[in-house]
């Protein structure tokens, strides 16, 4: 039915699930279809050349704005709670406090840093950062069928907004939950706003969005995207939900992290950089 379903990078338990998720969004229609993406490592590419592509996080931290004294706590941080994070032997619920952790103390060092707001755009500009091939298909064809993308990600919202208007896809069509720093009136960073959004609670981000999800009532067919077994809970607040269809990317430890992926995601691409069946799935949606 999509070709791009045969790409050797595709996964699927049951196709013929996917296959009937398909038939029914398409019965229903372009106009009742929303789209729901992480942003790290899922729209922005893992690797490129066979070298990490940087994350929200890693494009601030790698830049001129973090002392090296800061920088090497960064990384120390990262180095203790990325195999964590991607550790297919602990549960979720053993993990979630490790990442509280994590991101509690990544964005305590950061507001040490007097990070200046007016410097965020070059720093992007000047970064590895990196979205997938095929994001211009994928953001322009949401845009020109009015379909609403909603962004949800545990990176940081000033730099997500920064790396999609350098790209030129920050169309308005584009609605982004994330962490957003607060600056003082001199535009130095001061903390973070809102609730922390982390890997795992975004089912608790999404519940706290209600409004957002009541304006898209009339789209209860959700395609989602995500990288992580914590992006599945993105669409915990869609309601009267009709049907979903769950991409996941598998970027790393791949062989261990298999057989979980394929329980919860319908269509897992293993190790693939590109959006091409994404885009394949929405060419067959609009
Ligand atoms: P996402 O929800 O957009 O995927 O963003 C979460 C990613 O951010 C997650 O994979 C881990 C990463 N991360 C860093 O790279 N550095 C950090 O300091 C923190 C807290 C998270
Ligand atoms: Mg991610």
């Amino acid at each position: 039915m999509i070709r791009e379903l045969s790409n050797p990078s595709v996964c699927m338990r049951d196709p013929q699930k996917v296959q009937e998720i398909l038939e029914s969004m398409v019965k229903a229609g372009s106009n009742t279809v929303q789209v729901i993406s992480d942003f790290d490592m899922t729209l922005t590419r893992f690797a490129y050349n066979g070298k990490r592509c940087p994350t929200c996080h890693n494009i601030l931290d790698n830049s001129d704005l973090i002392s090296s004294e800061c920088k090497e706590k960064l990384k120390e941080l990262l180095n203790t709670y990325y195999p964590i994070e991607i550790d297919s032997s602990r549960s979720i619920e053993e993990k979630l406090p490790l990442m509280v952790e994590w991101w509690t103390k990544a964005h305590e060092l950061l507001v040490q840093q007097e990070i200046r707001k007016d410097l965020l755009a070059g720093v992007v500009r000047t970064s590895d950062a990196m979205l997938r091939e095929g994001y211009e298909v994928f953001f322009n064809r949401l845009r020109d069928h009015s379909i609403p993308l909603l962004i949800f990600s545990a990176g940081i919202g000033d730099i997500l907004e920064e790396v999609i208007r350098q790209a030129e896809v920050f169309h308005s069509n584009v609605k982004v939950f994330s962490n957003y720093m607060d600056f003082d009136e001199s535009g130095v960073l001061k903390a973070f706003k809102g609730e922390l959004i982390h890997i795992y609670n975004k089912r608790e981000g999404a519940l706290l969005n209600t409004g957002h999800f009541q304006e898209l009532r009339t789209r209860p067919n959700v395609l989602l995207l995500g990288d992580s077994l914590g992006d599945l809970t993105m669409a915990d607040g869609v309601q009267d939900m009709e049907n979903i269809l769950k991409i996941g990317f598998l970027n790393d430890k791949v062989e261990e992290r298999k057989p979980s992926y394929l329980d919860s995601y319908d269509i897992v691409l293993v190790k693939d950089e590109t959006l091409e069946v994404p885009n394949a799935v929405l060419r067959y949606l609009t």
